[in-house]
């Protein structure tokens, strides 16, 4: 466990961060190490129960609620019900894969859904209710950066929200809006995609691409996602978390 994962980090101590996309991988990872540091959490996302399970392990005061980032009135009840806090981390997002010519073109308009309107509609939402001193942490991929085939559909939505972010930023200042750019991370996400023996033989050649010799970890992301949170300083910024792949 490295310092930044011991450490306490001050300014979230018994703030209520909000975080969408918390059962697995990056949002689970964030939702551990705020823990660490005293925040009160609130996990939403469709898997209820897996949220319940993690709640009762997360040392602080956790609240677990069912949500389809997908549903604009589902979200717009869900932020009325939860009522205000101070930060709001979004790292819910279906996945997608596969070259334009292959790829159905209803597997791309589910990724826009949630992770093109479902990010739209949690900043819409959400900032009617978060502190004037709060944060917001949205998420694209690398591929914005570097072009990767068969990942277009995730460059189009990252871009979206990269440049989207950047104005937000200005329309509800002084909340600070800020977007992570993560690169190929380990999570539950590539089995999804391209099951077990793929998402090995996949991340192993990515590993072996990069110019730190591995791919990401969820909890890589989260410490950079904590930093966006606790520095009050950073804003409008897009954050690339990805070992490097954009310069090979
Ligand atoms: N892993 C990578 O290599 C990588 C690379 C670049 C960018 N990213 C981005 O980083 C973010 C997090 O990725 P990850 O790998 O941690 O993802 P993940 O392991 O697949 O987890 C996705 C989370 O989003 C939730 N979710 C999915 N659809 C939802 C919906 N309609 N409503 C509410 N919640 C929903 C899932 O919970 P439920 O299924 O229970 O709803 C789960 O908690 C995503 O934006 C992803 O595109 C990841």
């Amino acid at each position: 466990m490295s310092f930044q994962e011991n450490a306490r980090i001050d300014s979230v101590r018994d703030k209520r961060i909000v975080i969408i996309g918390a059962s697995y991988g990056i949002g689970l990872a964030t939702a551990e190490l705020l823990s660490r540091s005293g925040a009160e959490l609130i996990l939403a996302n469709r898997n209820v129960e897996k949220l319940q399970e993690i709640a009762k392990d997360l040392p602080v005061k956790t609240s677990a609620y069912r949500l389809d980032i997908t549903v604009e009135e589902e979200v717009k009840t869900f932020f009325e019900t939860i009522g205000g806090f101070d930060h709001l981390v979004v790292p819910a997002a279906g996945a997608a894969l596969g070259t334009l010519a292959e790829s159905p073109t209803e597997t791309t308009r589910a990724l826009v859904d949630s992770k093109f309107w479902g990010q739209y509609f949690a900043v819409k939402y959400g900032t009617r209710h978060i502190a004037k001193d709060g944060s917001i942490t949205l998420f694209s991929g690398t591929v914005t950066q570097k072009p990767i085939s068969g990942l277009s559909a995730y460059a189009a939505v990252g871009s979206a929200i990269e440049a989207a972010a950047r104005v937000w930023a200005l329309e509800y200042a002084p909340i600070r809006i800020n977007t992570v750019v993560p690169g190929i991370i380990n999570t539950p996400l590539w089995e999804g995609l391209v099951g077990k023996e793929g998402a090995a033989a996949q991340l192993e050649q990515t590993a072996s691409l990069l110019p730190v010799g591995r791919v990401g970890t969820p909890v890589d992301v989260a410490k950079t996602v904590t930093f966006l949170i606790d520095n009050g300083f950073v804003n409008g910024a897009t954050v690339v978390v990805d070992g490097g792949h954009r310069l090979v």
